[in-house]
């Protein structure tokens, strides 16, 4: 299956042009029977960096590393042999050639919520929301542009009243954008700023909203999770993560009020008994490495990680992969 598109006459020649070394773990690595359910998709683009499952939809949405939005459709009965179909359903042609990142489900308002990225020139930002059902913009607000401080706008999440907070990789802080679309607040804090500097290069990434009234959030080579307290303010605490750091931790999902699934190249499951003050990591999980693990979804009660990297000639051919966690 996926071996025969490796194969492929001219991915394989580019791939020796790199390396023969790099043919021969890839080729193997893909052979390889994954462990775990696998859901595979047709594509378009060689990169996705976020895909989310829509439960009343029965599909999963997915991110475009070339800008814009879509879904990969789950029919009632599965045949694991047959990869399911993208279908492009958003496409900002004003936005150039930005990239979309995380998104959000915001079930409340069917919506979805997407952010936009210039991730070669950290020269833009901004968030969508996007009527579920129809696909109608309903805001398009940019975050940051060429005469702000650089920036690498990258995950989003909603509270309950409809606010978005996006995350800045590059800067570590989180716009805070209003259900309408308004640009309210920018929250910085000097705890996001790791102590050892070569450590603020990949910063604050992964957000979720609990529906106890905080943010949870991760900052990706300080590996450090933070609780941020919508009810107060908007203070900012570290959690203390027995078993941590969370170090190269990426996307965000809650599995349960008290436990966390903090994804990356390598998974974790954290927990926390009182309130996300402290947590621990009880278990962790390795995707499908070669292909990048990125951000993760609950489809059914379980966890599935996305993986970024598509293969195949022709047509790329990317994977959701379920986790077990031990
Ligand atoms: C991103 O979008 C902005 C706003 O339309 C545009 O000015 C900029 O050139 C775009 N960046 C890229 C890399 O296409």
């Amino acid at each position: 299956m996926a071996l025969s598109c490796l194969l492929s006459p001219r991915f394989l020649a580019f791939i020796i042009l790199l390396s023969a070394i790099p043919v021969a773990i890839i080729v193997s690595l893909e052979r390889a029977q994954p462990a775990t359910h696998v859901y595979h998709y047709h594509s378009t683009g060689w990169f996705r960096e976020c895909s989310k499952w829509d439960a009343d939809n029965n599909r999963f949405i997915v991110s475009f590393i070339e800008g814009g939005l879509g879904v990969v459709p789950v029919p009632e009965k599965e045949d694991s042999k047959v990869p399911l179909e993208e279908v492009t359903v958003v496409k900002e042609l004003n936005l150039g050639r930005n990239s979309s990142a995380g998104l959000t489900i915001d079930r409340t308002r069917n919506r979805v919520l997407v952010v936009y990225t210039d991730v070669l020139r950290y020269r833009f930002g901004a968030v969508g929301a996007y009527d579920l059902s129809t696909w109608n913009r309903i805001f398009l607000t940019q975050l940051a542009g060429p005469n702000d401080e650089k920036s690498i706008a990258n995950d989003v999440a909603v509270d309950a009243k409809g606010n978005a907070y996006v995350t800045d990789t590059k800067a570590s802080k989180i716009w805070k954008v209003s259900v309408d679309g308004k640009l309210l607040s920018i929250i910085r804090n000097p705890l996001f700023t790791p102590k050892e500097w070569y450590k603020s290069f990949i910063g604050l990434n992964g957000i979720i909203y609990h529906p106890d009234g905080f943010l949870i959030v991760v900052q990706t080579l300080s590996g450090t999770l933070f609780k941020i307290d919508l009810t107060k303010g908007e203070e900012v605490k570290i959690i203390k993560v027995a078993g941590g750091p969370l170090l190269m931790g990426d996307g965000l999902e809650l599995l349960s009020p008290t436990k966390l699934v903090v994804s990356g190249f390598v998974s974790r499951l954290v927990e926390s008994s009182d309130g996300w003050n402290t947590a621990s990591v009880v278990a962790k999980f390795s995707g499908i490495r070669h292909r990048i693990p990125t951000t993760t979804t609950i489809k059914d009660g379980k966890v599935y990680i996305n993986h970024g990297a598509g293969m195949g000639y022709p047509r790329k051919k990317h994977v959701i992969v379920e986790a077990l966690f031990k």
